[in-house]
């Protein structure tokens, strides 16, 4: 394996038309920060590169809606998002943004580049044009209905509702989403780079030369490789971007998928105005893209392609992509609100930060997607954060107080059994290592539990409050072990959990301890004092997480609601066909539930001639007596019919909301049972 001299961490830049939510934190953000701390404590050079991704048409499409200009957008969100990285300890050396004056003249600059190297084909080809708005349509400009599924709103470059990516060709009924008009088929000419004559390349570089990259990545790559790579258009029709850089060009800009990537080497360069090429050129400079799955075929294939054709710049090393993390087993969503915001987490759960990143690293989606769920939240709190983290640090400093005063106690004699937990403990960093250089930060933090695991059992089986009766020297020398064990956490989880670790170099007094100590024994000198302990971690209640799937429940209420269109509406049809149908009110005299049906409802129905039997099927949106006493309209010469054994006599009029939802009709003031409805 070669040896590098630093790293270069690049992660995803978030689109900044939306607040980022824990999916973004899981797949990308975390693990990122994770490695760079990791690094950093090793005294490793390392760079985390980070940024808003500000163009592309959903942004415009956005502002659309809202009657503002994209600018206004991404300023919005741009701060949003940057204090939500902040407030979660993602430690960026730069988070910058891709309307900054640096990135417009660099990816330009790369553009042209290419340009003049010849790198690039023209190529006229027939898009949609909106003859109203006298605009060419993005793909997400254009709406239509889906082939694959018929949900009438999917876009031009993907299906929502089924996950289809597509082409707006494809869509049934194309429609434009600026002026709602028919589009028609216009030539336009456009810049492509032509990827298949990079193949060749990249087939050696990738299949051959890095059969270790994570399976989910070589397995993505190679299935585009092995379909057959196509020349991809990097110029777009639209108002909102980095300008084409070529005679000619006026109303084209850079496709967001050519400026964005170069946003690493523009927040590099603003961030290293001097040495920035150190860290892009430099055969010892390693590059690693942290991203999510969606953006393999960026990474790995168009990128490597420009930088390639470029030819000063360095390829990625690795690039360790994550599947996707769904929330309470639905695919996470900006655009239906289905999501825990950063920002919103932060508001409900204030300090417990450590706690999010700990679940979403023990969940991560490393190999394939994954589930968030607000119970397992709860229980890694409670059954792991809490029960063996917190309880054995807490222990620990507690006892030390205790017998000690606050002061590390001397190592006395050893046993056999501090001797066994001293090795077991020894071991710990190289696996720890092992796992965190692959990439497997979800078996790296289950490792270094496992040292608090040690630390419990050790203390449970020492019972160093039962020694004390008879041996003090004993007592010190656990308490000691159980020291240095505890500094030792302080410096594995200080990657995972920064800020209780903070926390606890506080609590043992001392600076954040480097990597390289890990597994040492003599970390805590005898006689230092320690500060008072403090709880790491609380145990987080029913309520609170009952309160967060409430939240979501209401989302989801309140997206069905949203979602709500009218059917179409039935063929016509003669006053004839109406006359027949004998609608009358009635009163309701008693109301109940179907006993073994929890759908029915049994009513006795004051007709004004006589007393009748309906069962209805709204048990779902009614109590029974809720509706004892109202008046309703019901179908009054319908044939009867026997629901699960009871004869009903008729058919109460109701109607149908959103998801199935009925409300009963009901007249506008009292009137004679009997009455007719017209
Ligand atoms: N904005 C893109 C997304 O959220 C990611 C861009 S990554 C970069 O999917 F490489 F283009 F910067
Ligand atoms: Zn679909």
């Amino acid at each position: 394996m070669k040896q590098f001299k630093r790293t270069l961490i690049t992660t995803a830049l978030p689109y900044a038309n939306g607040p980022v939510h824990i999916g973004h934190l899981a797949g990308v953000y975390v693990p990122a920060d994770i490695y760079a701390r990791y690094l950093r404590l090793k005294g490793e050079e390392v760079l985390m590169i980070g940024g808003s991704d500000e163009h592309g048409a959903p942004i415009t499409i956005r502002a659309k809606k809202e009657g503002i200009t994209p600018q206004d957008i991404v300023d919005r969100y741009h701060y949003i998002i940057k204090k939500s990285f902040e407030d979660f300890g993602i430690t960026f050396d730069i988070y910058s943004r891709t309307t900054s004056k640096i990135h417009h003249d660099t990816a330009s600059a790369f553009f042209r580049a290419l340009y003049d190297k010849g790198c690039f084909i023209e190529k006229t080809a027939e898009q949609y044009y909106d003859r109203e708005a006298n605009q060419f349509l993005a793909d997400r400009y254009i709406t239509g209905k889906c082939p694959h599924c018929g949900n009438e709103s999917a876009y031009g470059d993907q299906c929502e509702a089924c996950g289809a990516s597509l082409n707006p060709t494809d869509l049934i009924h194309p429609k434009s989403a600026v002026s709602g008009s028919v589009p028609v088929m216009k030539e336009t000419r456009h810049w492509y780079l032509p990827l298949d004559k990079w193949e060749p390349f990249l087939r050696r570089w990738i299949l051959e030369d890095h059969t270790e990259w994570k399976s989910n990545v070589y397995g993505q790559c190679k299935s585009w490789l092995d379909m057959g790579l196509k020349p991809r258009a990097v110029s777009r029709d639209l108002d909102w971007g980095i300008p084409v850089p070529v005679e000619g060009a006026e109303g084209k800009v850079l496709y967001v998928w050519f400026d964005a990537p170069v946003g690493y080497i523009s927040n590099t360069k603003e961030l290293r105005p001097d040495d920035w090429e150190t860290w892009w050129k430099d055969p010892d400079t390693r590059m690693i893209h942290f991203i999510g799955k969606d953006n393999i075929v960026f990474h790995c294939i168009v990128f490597p392609s420009m930088l390639k054709a470029e030819g000063s710049y360095n390829l990625p090393e690795n690039v360790p992509a994550n599947e996707f993390l769904n929330l309470e087993g639905d695919k996470i969503s900006t655009s239906r609100n289905w999501a825990v915001w950063l920002h919103e987490y932060l508001e409900d759960m204030p300090g417990k930060q450590d706690v999010l990143r700990y679940v979403l690293t023990a969940n991560a989606p490393e190999t394939k997607d994954n589930d968030f769920t607000w119970k397992d939240f709860q229980a890694r709190n409670n059954n792991e954060l809490v029960a063996i983290l917190g309880n054995f640090v807490n222990r620990a400093l507690v006892l030390t107080w205790k017998y000690f005063d606050g002061y590390v106690p001397a190592l006395n004699e050893l046993t056999g059994c501090d001797r066994q937990t001293l090795q077991e403990f020894a071991g710990v960093k190289a696996q720890i290592e092992r796992l965190l250089d692959a990439f497997h930060f979800r078996d790296a933090q289950k490792e270094t539990m496992n040292l608090a695991r040690i630390g419990n059992k050790y203390l449970a089986d020492m019972e160093p409050w039962k020694l004390a009766k008879t041996d003090m020297n004993r007592v010190a020398t656990v308490l000691n072990i159980a020291l240095q064990i505890t500094a030792n956490l302080a410096i594995a989880f200080e990657p995972f959990l920064p800020f209780s670790m903070q926390k606890l170099n506080g609590m043992l007094r001392v600076e954040p301890l480097g990597w390289k100590r890990l597994g040492a024994t003599d970390l805590l000198p005898a006689g230092r004092r320690l500060n008072l302990p403090e709880l790491l971690f609380e145990k987080i209640d029913d309520r609170t997480v009952e309160a967060q799937v409430q939240k979501l429940l209401d989302t989801k209420k309140a997206n069905e609601a949203a979602n709500y269109t009218p059917k179409p509406i039935g063929e016509m049809i003669d006053y004839d066909c109406f006359a027949p149908l004998d609608i009358r009110v009635g009163t309701v005299l008693e109301c109940v539930k179907v006993p073994e049906a929890d759908k029915l409802l049994q009513f006795k129905i004051d007709d004004g001639l006589q007393k009748r039997t309906i069962v209805s099927g709204m048990a779902a949106c009614y109590d029974p007596q809720d509706l004892t006493g109202k008046q309703v309209c019901f179908i009054a010469n319908l044939k009867p019919k026997t629901l699960k054994g009871i004869l009903s006599e008729g058919m109460i009029l109701s109607a149908e909301g959103a998801a199935g939802q009925l409300t009963v009709i009901m007249p506008e003031k009292p009137v004679k049972p009997g009455s007719q409805v017209k």
